[in-house]
């Protein structure tokens, strides 16, 4: 039997995500959002592109949490995005209400799903999603890491005209200013990134990755970034359904690790058939552990405003 995705928020994020989803036949998708018509409309788009795409799954678009029941996996994208001069925190309070009260009726449906929470600012509300839940903590995986370090390997791929898939690095940390891009564990083809290029030109890139989205929401002046962090949620589900065992940067709880508890942070982990299987603790320099503090700190700064 198929398995079953929920996609919470049909805007920009949620609808590409379910258009990655299917034609990759994954799951079926149900899509689920507050505003009539809209979930309905796209959900029926792509099912009529099944014929020419050639997948068979299913997907449906619905104003109704019963039509989410049993779902194997729940990506909670509802709420609202920057915009232009807005930070990822000024969205927190009124994505706070979103996210508690779509998980709650979310897990009254599907109390064995998986979630992966896409929702800014997000460590605050994967942490608001993990309460909501009451769900163990393998089971609620924050979606930035994936992102942010794609957009890092990729200003990293340019400048040295390489392959993007010859870079590999990793970004620690909030999904926000703070974040810990990590150059000694960045390489290209094997050879450590530090070899490759200046280290200005690497400050240049760090700073450029850490204001990525912003670069983006510049760009487009309404909405924010849409089809590389739907990319990011896609690979996240296809490690889960595929039990790859596959280590990705992702937004997790930690319960002591790297000095870290009680809270949300992106760190790498294991991905498979059970959520998250293992959290990597790699060690780090002073300056690095004290820069991924600065920024838990941050995160710990919203989540207590919300008391999650
Ligand atoms: P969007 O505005 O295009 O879509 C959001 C959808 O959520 C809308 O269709 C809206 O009607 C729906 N919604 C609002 N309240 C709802 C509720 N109570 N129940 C169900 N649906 C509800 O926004 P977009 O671009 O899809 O972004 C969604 C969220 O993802 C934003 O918070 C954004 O900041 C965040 N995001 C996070 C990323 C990450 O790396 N973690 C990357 C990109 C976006
Ligand atoms: C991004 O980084 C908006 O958080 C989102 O593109």
């Amino acid at each position: 039997m198929r398995k079953k995705i929920t996609v919470v928020g049909a805007g920009n994020v949620g609808a590409t995500t379910a258009h990655r989803l299917v034609d990759k036949q994954l799951a079926d998708v149900v899509l689920i959002d507050i505003l009539e018509g809209v979930p309905q409309g796209k959900g029926l788009d792509l099912l009529e592109a099944g014929p020419i795409e050639g997948y068979d799954v299913h997907i449906k678009g619905t104003n109704d949490y019963a039509d989410t029941a049993n779902s194997n996996l729940v990506v909670m994208t509802a709420g609202f995005p920057r915009k232009p001069g807005m930070s990822r925190d000024d969205l927190l309070k009124a994505n706070y209400d979103v996210v508690k009260g779509t998980i709650e009726k979310i897990v009254n449906y599907s109390p064995d799903c998986i979630l992966i929470v896409v929702t800014n600012p997000l460590d605050a509300m994967t942490q608001t999603a993990f309460r909501a839940s009451g769900f163990s903590r393998n089971r609620v995986i924050g979606m930035a890491g994936v992102l942010d370090a794609a957009r890092y390997r990729t200003f990293i791929a340019e400048a040295l005209n390489v392959s993007v898939e010859n870079v590999h690095g990793f970004v620690l940390g909030g999904h926000g200013d703070t974040m810990v891009p990590v150059p000694r564990y960045t390489s290209v083809a094997g050879i450590p990134v530090t070899e490759l290029l200046p280290k200005e030109q690497l400050d240049a890139i760090i700073t450029r990755t850490r204001n990525g989205g912003a670069e983006i929401v510049n760009f487009l002046k309404t909405g924010s970034a849409y089809y590389a962090p739907s990319a990011a949620i896609v690979e996240m589900v296809d490690a889960i359904f595929n039990d790859r065992k596959k280590i990705l940067p992702c937004t997790a709880y930690l319960e002591g690790e790297y000095g870290i508890k009680g809270l949300f942070v992106g760190v790498p982990v294991k991905l498979g058939a059970r959520g998250i299987e293992q959290i990597l603790e790699i060690k780090l320099t002073p300056e690095e552990q004290a820069a991924l503090q600065k920024s838990a700190d941050a995160v710990k700064e919203l989540t207590a405003v919300i008391g999650v």
